[in-house]
């Protein structure tokens, strides 16, 4: 009953955050376009209200016209249209899923006993403290003589980062890690939405409604900061994939592939900003690519060491170690406490089922050791060695 309520909610405010997200990221990558394209307007009466740039565009049939003030408008137009709410949804939603399954489930999710043998209390009680003091640390920055020097500010928010997913990654399960690097990363951009750029357009609008002129500073605070969340963007949407890659979450140095991945993101969303401008650095992606190629490399499985399978594994043996420490979860009408559905889809009870999942099962018990979850199970390091014979033996069933 509480296993399925939770798998219900798991889906609705999944779907959510989903469709939040691609509104705000959405709206986010169309407006960073948008800002880089514009052209001076060509005629006189936009440039007598003060037009300092436009675009002309073709979109679903229409052409559409969008024009940007120097400062505001000289009058104040109604209805006005904020987008805001966008990127609220998205971080209320993330938010209910991040307490949903890592903090709810935290011994499912969030707790690895082989990495630190932490209470629920504790590993709950260090991510919100990350997540409140990470953006606290960042604002400051931003707001001290460092806010204005772009480059090294983006050096030492990038320094600061590793430290978080090294720390984060020797703290928490793998994924558990991801995420709470995610969840930091997105609430700094939320934050900047929340506590930066809408209070500051609010004073923009009081101003001009009071008649006064409109202090340029809101607007240049407001437009640093989402010209942060957009090199956010990219790192931030790669981890919240990321608990669909073990090989990733749970590789030792997972900590450098998360920055790796990071900064890749952002050299290639700063290509195509600058390209956006017509500025061309195809250094930047190269770079970006470069990382990524590298890591391809970098990460390929190694041959399994001979020697290392010369024990004579029966399937017998195998199927022993499925049946007690894997089954529980993989089954049809899982036996285990809080699951209401074979997680993922995968059954291993029957031999067919075993033989059709073999590379999966040596991929997430032996190369990610992310199986069983939380090793709830308790698996031993004798019977992760049985599988990897098992499967380099040929993975046979009888
Ligand atoms: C306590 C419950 C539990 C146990 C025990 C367990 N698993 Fe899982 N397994 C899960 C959950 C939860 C997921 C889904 C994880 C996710 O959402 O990415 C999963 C996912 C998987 C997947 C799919 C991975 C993917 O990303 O596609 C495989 C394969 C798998 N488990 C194999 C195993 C094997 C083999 C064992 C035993 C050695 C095992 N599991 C034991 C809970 C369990």
């Amino acid at each position: 009953m509480e296993a399925y309520i939770l798998e219900y909610l798991n889906f609705a405010i999944r779907w959510l955050h989903m469709i939040a997200g691609i509104a705000w990221i959405g709206a986010s990558l169309y407006f960073v376009w948008l800002d880089s394209s514009l052209l001076p307007p060509k005629d006189k009466p936009s440039q007598d209200i003060g037009i300092g740039g436009e675009v002309w565009a073709l979109h679903g049939g229409g052409f559409y016209r969008a024009q940007k003030f120097q400062v505001a408008p000289p009058e104040l137009p109604t209805p006005l249209h904020w987008f805001k709410w966008e990127a609220y949804t998205t971080w209320l939603s993330g938010f209910s899923l991040l307490v949903l399954l890592y903090y709810v489930q935290a011994d499912v999710y969030l707790i690895d006993k082989a990495v630190m043998d932490l209470t629920p209390a504790a590993a709950i009680g260090t991510g919100l403290f990350c997540l409140a003091s990470t953006w606290i640390i960042y604002d400051l920055m931003c707001r001290s003589p460092l806010g204005r020097n772009e480059p090294l500010l983006a050096a030492i928010m990038f320094v600061l980062l590793a430290a978080l997913a090294y720390g984060l990654t020797h703290l928490y399960s793998g994924r558990g890690a991801f995420i709470h690097f995610g969840a930091v990363i997105g609430t700094i951009m939320v934050a900047n939405v929340f506590f930066v750029i809408i209070p500051g357009q609010k004073e923009m609008v009081k101003a001009k409604v009071a008649g006064r002129p409109v202090d340029p500073k809101y607007g240049l605070m407001g437009k640093q900061r989402s010209v942060h969340n957009t090199y956010f963007t990219l790192p931030v949407l790669f981890v919240m994939i990321s608990n669909h890659f073990a090989g990733f979450t749970n590789h030792r140095h997972a900590w450098a592939i998360l920055m790796a991945i990071s900064l890749a993101g952002a050299l290639i969303r700063l290509y195509s900003v600058l390209s956006h401008r017509g500025q061309k650095k195809p250094a930047l992606l190269v770079g970006g690519y470069g990382i990524l190629i590298g890591l391809f490399v970098a990460l390929f499985p190694k041959p399994p060491e001979a020697g290392a399978a010369t024990q004579k594994v029966s399937f017998a043996q195998v199927r022993g170690v499925i049946d007690a420490k894997c089954a529980g979860c993989h089954a049809a009408k899982p036996s285990f406490a809080g699951f209401a559905a074979p997680p993922k889809n995968v059954m291993l009870e029957t031999v067919e089922q075993i033989r059709a999942q073999a590379p999966a099962i040596y991929q997430q018990t032996v190369v990610a050791k992310a199986m069983p979850i939380g090793n709830l199970t308790n698996i031993t390091d004798a019977e992760r060695a049985l599988i990897a014979a098992w499967f380099t033996q040929g993975a046979k069933v009888e």
